[in-house]
């Protein structure tokens, strides 16, 4: 069986990249296989997690790059030498370029903690998000995996998962019910379904 070489892109903590390694793990995600993990941040705890799982991991700052072009000339080199065929962003908060969307077209993934159109966007990541939906007051939140274009957080709908908004919330408690509730089961769900259609491409 084919499988799909994937390249999990992340910038924090990590935990979108750890349901990654536990769906691999438990075989939930079998047609794709974590190859590569990569940090735009120095020490970022996610490479603690892909190093636990025996997954190679590397550092690539675009301020120690010097700039977009180089930063993403390193992406593509690192991209190369593990033969990865999709890239997850997992919490990974620099943009990438058009040319570079372009080049990966329908081979990107992101997960983003709103339901998409809704809280997205240039400047929505992270608490942001759930800080903006608590204050406009909706009663629904979520979650949304979408391939990655050239427009932030625009790019095509894979999957969404709707979350309640409970009396009482705060920006933290609603991002760990999102994630708990919505964003560890879609992103590892979505991984499975388009490495199958990769890999049987
Ligand atoms: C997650 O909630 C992810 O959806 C969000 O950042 C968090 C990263 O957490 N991403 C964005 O806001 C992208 N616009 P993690 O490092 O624990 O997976």
């Amino acid at each position: 069986m084919k499988q799909t070489k994937i390249a999990v892109l992340v910038s924090g903590g990590g935990t979108n990249l750890q349901a990654l390694l536990d769906a691999q793990a438990a075989g939930t995600l079998h047609r794709g296989r974590i190859v590569l993990v990569i940090s735009d941040r120095p020490g970022a705890f996610a490479l603690k997690r892909a190093e636990k799982s025996g997954v190679p991991g590397l550092e690539i700052s675009k301020k120690a790059c010097g700039g977009q072009a180089a930063f993403e000339q390193k992406l593509t080199e690192a991209l190369e030498d593990h033969g990865a065929d999709l890239i997850i962003l997992a919490g990974f908060l620099s943009i990438l370029s058009a040319d570079f969307t372009r080049a990966w077209d329908h081979r990107i993934l992101n997960i983003h903690p709103s339901l998409i159109p809704s809280f997205c966007g240039a400047g929505f990541y992270g608490l942001k998000v759930h800080e903006a939906a608590l204050a406009r007051g909706v009663k629904v939140t979520g979650a949304t995996v979408h391939y990655v274009n050239e427009i932030p957080d625009g790019g095509e709908i894979i999957a969404q998962k709707a979350v309640e908004i409970l009396p009482g919330d705060t920006p933290e408690i609603l991002q760990r019910r999102v994630m708990e509730q919505a964003e560890w089961i879609l992103l590892p769900q979505a991984a499975e379904t388009v490495s199958a259609l990769l890999a049987d491409r």
